[in-house]
């Protein structure tokens, strides 16, 4: 209950979360309202129409996503965008427009998402945006400094009760290194490399699917590091370079690692971009006996089904699940615990 709350703590930093997440659902279903809105989309349905002559009138190819995208807009009760009489899919006018910039979005992260939506289109005729390599295009770089990823990284860490563990410490979807450098501030605040006894150490090991992402992660972890420690631990801690992160290329749904490897395996924002029943299976396999695994990740029904269609237009994007399916992995593949923390949502899986 006590790491519940220090966890709930470090999220009300953000602010009003009913408020944030208000914001947050208005502009994911904006977004995709305009883009459909362009496409002429709501004026062609002004006619009752089947989901095949949808199909043959925009030249989409992808019919399952097709579906998916209709029973998100029909699901969407409160407004009514679209009525479906099967088999039928009719627009319910007024068209709501209603879309804001939450505010704690800065503007790399509006951008990346808007271009998400804009490929919507394209992802009905069966294109995908590449996931790895493509990814500079979108200022993720910036994106991963954002105060959102600061506040959910430190609710999971209280949560999970992580800072009291030691060994081995894999970052699974690191992206630049910048949560890695927290990370290993947050050790270092513990005073866990200013040891001699290798028991009361910690190595930690960012990994990514993600070139680009990775050599900033090398190239830029002093530079992290000054932004998480004030000016007096900072000269202490750069004396402590054979302790920073390795950090190595990998998927999470292969990870370059033996079999009980890590005390601890971390991943913040990681699994709906990939496959995370295969991602799962593969932590807790990298995951010594006793470890921990730990992370945030947003689950239905709480997670927007507009954001969703925000992911699916990625490559290899799963998109969100809910926690039920989460655990069911996790028992198969050999957890014995899991459990969680709410609004956004924090895990915690003990092997
Ligand atoms: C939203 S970012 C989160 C980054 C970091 N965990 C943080 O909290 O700041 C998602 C990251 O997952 C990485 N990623 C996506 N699919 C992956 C996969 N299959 N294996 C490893 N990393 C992956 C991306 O390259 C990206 O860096």
């Amino acid at each position: 209950m006590l790491k519940k709350i220090h966890a709930w703590i470090e999220l009300i930093k953000l602010g009003n979360i009913t408020a944030i997440r208000k914001e947050i659902n208005t502009f994911f279903r904006g977004n995709i309202i305009r883009v459909l809105q362009e496409e002429g989309f709501f004026s062609y349905l002004k006619t009752p129409r089947t989901v095949e002559e949808i199909a043959a009138h925009f030249q989409w190819t992808d019919i399952n996503f097709l579906h998916e995208l209709l029973e998100v807009l029909v699901e969407d009760r409160t407004l009514k965008e679209i009525v479906n009489e099967s088999p039928k899919y009719q627009t319910n006018e007024p068209l709501d427009t209603s879309w804001v910039v939450p505010r704690i979005f800065d503007d790399a992260m509006k951008d990346l998402w808007i271009n998400h939506a804009k490929f919507l289109p394209k992802r009905l005729s069966g294109l995908y945006l590449p996931f790895t390599g493509g990814f500079n295009l979108f200022n993720w770089d910036n994106i991963l400094t954002n105060k959102i990823y600061e506040q959910i990284r430190r609710a999971a860490f209280a949560f999970s009760g992580a800072l009291k563990y030691r060994g081995k410490f894999l970052d699974v979807g690191c992206g630049n290194g910048y949560g890695t450098a927290a990370i290993w501030s947050y050790y270092y605040k513990k005073g866990a490399f200013s040891s001699k006894s290798p028991k009361s150490s910690i190595e930690i090991i960012g990994m990514d699917v993600n070139q680009e992402l990775l050599r900033i992660a090398k190239e830029e972890f002093p530079l992290h590091l000054k932004k998480h420690l004030t000016t007096k631990d900072i000269e202490s801690a750069l004396k402590l370079e054979a302790t920073f992160p390795e950090f190595a290329e990998g998927s999470a749904t292969a990870i370059p690692f033996d079999d009980e490897t890590f005390d601890m395996v971390y991943a913040s924002q990681v699994l709906h971009w990939t496959d995370p029943h295969t991602a799962i299976k593969e932590m807790l396999r990298v995951t010594k006996k006793g470890g921990l695994i730990f992370g945030t990740q947003n689950f239905y029904p709480q997670a927007n089904k507009f954001n969703n269609l925000h992911f699916k237009v990625v490559q290899g994007a799963h998109g969100f699940f809910h926690k039920k399916e989460l655990v069911q992995w996790a028992l198969e593949e050999g957890a014995k615990k899991v459990e969680f923390a709410t609004p956004i949502s924090l895990f915690v899986i003990k092997k």
